[in-house]
């Protein structure tokens, strides 16, 4: 069983540079997983959230690496919000929680990192469900 105890703000390193800074991160060095797939959330229209699920398995580190944007993290019986808005720390969040990105600046760019390949049956959509297997112990 997951909570929100479980989600750690991961400061990256930061390399300063005056021709510009850089920051990196390498598979379970910097975050607490292997990584099977990157993906990226942009364009997104004033407005607009996406997520709005949990995951069953699914382990994710979330970056704003342009903008900010606000994550609601939810285990069913705590609900946090967090403030991303710098390229050089994220979110990481275990499966088990219900989670929403939304309030995305102009122009943000939200990078997600995945401990699993996109498998359409390891999401949870519904609330209702999800809140029963967290009160059931099994999620
Ligand atoms: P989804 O994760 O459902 O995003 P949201 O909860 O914000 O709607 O993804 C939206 C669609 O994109 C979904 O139909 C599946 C597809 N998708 C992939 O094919 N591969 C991926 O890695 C991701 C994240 C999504």
């Amino acid at each position: 069983m997951t909570s929100i105890s479980d989600i750690r703000i991961i400061e990256l390193s930061r390399i300063e540079d005056p021709r510009g800074n850089l920051s990196f991160i390498e598979s379970e060095t910097h975050i607490p997983f292997k990584i099977a797939r990157t993906y990226w959330i942009y364009d997104v229209p004033g407005g607009q959230s996406r997520g709005g699920h949990a995951y069953k398995n699914l382990h994710e580190f979330i970056v704003a690496i342009s903008g900010s944007l606000d994550l609601e993290i939810d285990d069913g019986k705590l609900k946090q919000r967090l403030q991303l808005n710098r390229s050089y720390y994220g979110i990481y969040v275990p499966n088990g929680i219900w989670r929403k990105l939304e309030n995305f600046s102009t122009n943000s760019l939200c990078m997600i990192l995945s401990s699993e390949e996109y498998n359409a049956d390891d999401y949870l959509r519904d609330y209702d469900e999800f809140l029963k297997l967290k009160n059931d112990g099994i999620l």
